[in-house]
């Protein structure tokens, strides 16, 4: 419940609301989670039904703008974005530039806030067409990066984009083709990492989209805003937890694969071990993006023809947790990133790009909810109060009388 603290005689009542458990930073006509029910819906569509039938672009339109896009609408953003996937010469450079071994989630944030810097005709958060420009070049142009933040952290070189492929399709090229190789993606990879980029699409309040709210709230630019958002994502308890999971699980395999008695640690709260990818601040039920994420890892791992053991000890986790007391007592179930690791890890990515890849997924929904507070006139900068516990008041002492 929420902990009415202390009655101020300048402020009057202020409450506190650590982690904001109950406080709600807005409204929104976005996102609907019923996390006791395991819905998830965008703009009113059931997160099973777009990850089946529809494609990450048109997920990001609906997000946007509130409307599924007309056939004629869809094909002139999806070309649109296409056409603006190409970065600045200087910019590749720049990505060049940071130190092999740097984790590519701070080398993805620091790409994003630099693209302000790359297109300063993009800037203006008040012009509806400038916000639509910089709305389409952040889906573009992340796309980019992140196929350069997977490259320069092998030291291989940056490829260009080609526009008659598909969104995905060409991601996936850019990403691991040989230069100067025929490159074809295989259609079950595509198809598996389009749905996976749909469902990391939006989750309405969460740590990184508040963060977006908050600096978009200070009327920064969208770039400024949504680094600060990839920031937030880095964390192991927010999107870095999909790293964290497959670290987790190379460890129980390392350690002889005793799930039972890597149970035992989490449950004894051992070196406060958690067991990663499970729990949820809003879902108290199944994540219903996890069980669309489960058949897609047993579908993507069958029909790349590889046998992956960790998929098993997942399982394994799984079924205890979903049979022990301490897992049902406190609702904790998967999340959407227990399994995600182990198909981005089937498609040949390393587990530090897990989180990048989860960015480039939430970029829609970053982008859509600083578009709905930019233009929603009870938008206040973003300023929350505290309780003083500190000392009262004190004389200033020298040093040399201390
Ligand atoms: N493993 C073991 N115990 C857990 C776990 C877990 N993964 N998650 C929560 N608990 C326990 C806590 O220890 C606590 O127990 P207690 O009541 O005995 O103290 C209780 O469940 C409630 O946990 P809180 O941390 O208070 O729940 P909160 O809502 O603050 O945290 C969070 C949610 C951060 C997601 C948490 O469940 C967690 O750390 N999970 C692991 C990390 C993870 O998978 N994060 C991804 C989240 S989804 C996303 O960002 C896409």
């Amino acid at each position: 419940g929420i902990v009415v603290s202390s009655l101020l005689r300048d402020t009057g009542l202020v409450t506190v609301d650590p982690g904001f458990m109950n406080t709600a930073s807005c409204e929104s006509r976005i996102t609907y989670i019923d996390g006791d029910a395991g819905i998830l819906r965008y703009r009113g569509y059931p997160i099973d039904q777009l990850a089946e039938s529809s494609s990450f672009l048109e997920v990001a339109y609906l997000l946007i703008h509130g409307e599924l896009p007309s056939a004629d609408e869809l094909s002139a953003f999806e070309d649109r974005v296409n056409r603006h996937t190409l970065v600045h010469e200087d910019f590749r450079t720049f990505m060049g530039t940071f130190p092999r071994g740097a984790h590519p989630m701070a080398v993805m944030s620091s790409a994003i806030n630099a693209l302000s810097t790359f297109y300063p005709e993009s800037l203006d958060p008040f012009d509806p067409e400038t916000v639509e420009l910089a709305t389409v070049l952040l889906l573009a142009k992340t796309r980019t990066i992140t196929s350069y933040v997977h490259r320069t952290s092998r030291g291989e070189p940056l490829l260009y984009p080609d526009y008659s492929r598909g969104y995905v399709e060409d991601f996936l090229r850019m990403t691991f083709a040989v230069p100067y190789e025929q490159y074809t993606a295989d259609p079950v990879v595509v198809e598996a990492l389009d749905k996976l980029l749909i469902l990391h699409a939006d989750h309405e309040q969460n740590c990184s989209t508040s963060t977006v709210r908050i600096v978009g709230s200070s009327h920064a630019n969208l770039y400024a805003s949504v680094a600060a958002g990839v920031n937030a994502l880095s964390g192991p308890l927010h999107g870095g937890a999909n790293e964290a999971v497959l670290t987790m699980l190379d460890e129980i395999q390392a350690n002889g694969g005793d799930a039972s008695e890597f149970m035992r640690r989490v449950k004894n709260k051992e070196q406060g071990v958690r067991l990663m990818g499970f729990g949820h601040r809003v879902y108290k039920n199944y994540d219903p993006r996890a069980a669309i994420v489960k058949k897609s890892a047993h579908a993507v791992l069958q029909a790349l023809g590889k046998d992956d053991e960790l998929l098993d000890l997942a399982l394994g986790l799984e079924e205890i947790a979903l049979s022990d007391d301490y897992f049902v007592s406190r609702k904790l179930y998967p999340n959407v990133d227990f399994y995600t690791g182990l198909i981005y890890k089937a498609m040949g990515f390393h587990p530090s790009m897990f989180t990048p890849l989860f960015a480039l997924g939430r970029m829609p929904g970053w982008i859509a909810q600083w578009r709905e507070m930019m233009n929603d006139p009870q938008t206040k900068i973003g300023r929350p109060r505290q309780i003083y516990t500190g000392e009262v008041e004190r004389e200033y002492v020298p040093a040399d009388r201390r």
